[in-house]
């Protein structure tokens, strides 16, 4: 599969078989990933590479329980609910649909190692730079992940458990963790968006704006 093919065909995958993932593939979609753009070539990044069982439970524990958290705060309730059985409901929601995140074989954190080039004032802006890299480094994954048969679903959910993360891993302070990702063979490969996300997708020509803000392509 080329890369045009891989672009097209990537999609977010949430449900793996505990098919292994060869050390040749995940070595070079590491390097692959490593290829990306890094603003200042300052490489403010690491890859940490969970396959370990028990950290990969401990993982996929934090995802699942941070995606209930997630549906919980950014998700409206259902009609009648209560606060609680809303927060229930997110719960027994997200161990239905992340299951089989205790499975997968591998897992990738993206992380921002900082290097502290930009002066102490400017320290924001070489924020969003590391994390655009290591953004840019993630998808170099996912796109040659895909061209490989394997899936891959950027994922923040840890981000409402980050302190159980940080301590599970070893992170140092400075060390943040914008993204992690599964990776691993799909049971399928989902083709399109399901319909409740096709149904918001915005027609790429309204997100494309010519020569100057307020002229998109209609
Ligand atoms: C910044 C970012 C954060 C995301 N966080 C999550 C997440 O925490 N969990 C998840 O299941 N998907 C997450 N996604 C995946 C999006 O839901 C997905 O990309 C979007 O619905 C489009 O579907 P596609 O990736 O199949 O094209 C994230 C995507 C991005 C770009």
């Amino acid at each position: 599969m080329d890369a045009l093919e891989a672009i097209r065909k990537r999609r977010s995958v949430r449900a793996y078989t505990d098919r292994p993932v060869s050390d040749e593939d995940l070595d070079e979609l590491l390097r692959l990933a490593l290829l990306a753009p890094t603003g200042s070539m300052s490489q403010a990044w690491s890859l940490l590479v969970v396959r370990d069982p028990a950290r990969r439970e401990t993982l996929a524990d934090i995802v699942i329980r941070g995606g209930g958290t997630y549906f919980t705060t950014v998700r409206p309730p259902a009609e009648g609910h209560t606060p609680e059985q809303h927060a229930e409901a997110s719960k027994a929601y997200a161990q239905e649909v992340l299951g089989s995140y205790r499975r997968v074989p591998v897992w990738v954190m993206g992380l921002v190692v900082p290097r502290n080039m930009f002066p102490p004032q400017e320290r924001d802006k070489e924020a969003l730079s590391d994390e655009m890299s290591v953004a840019f480094a993630m998808e170099n994954l996912f796109v040659a992940a895909r061209a490989k048969g394997l899936g891959t679903v950027p994922t923040v959910f840890h981000w409402f458990c980050e302190d159980e993360l940080r301590a599970a891993f070893g992170l140092p302070d400075e060390v943040r963790v914008p993204v992690v990702t599964p990776l691993g063979y799909p049971t399928e490969f989902p083709v399109g968006l399901p319909p409740r996300l096709k149904a918001i997708k915005r027609p790429w020509r309204t997100l494309v704006h010519d020569d100057a803000w307020g002229n998109p392509r209609a």
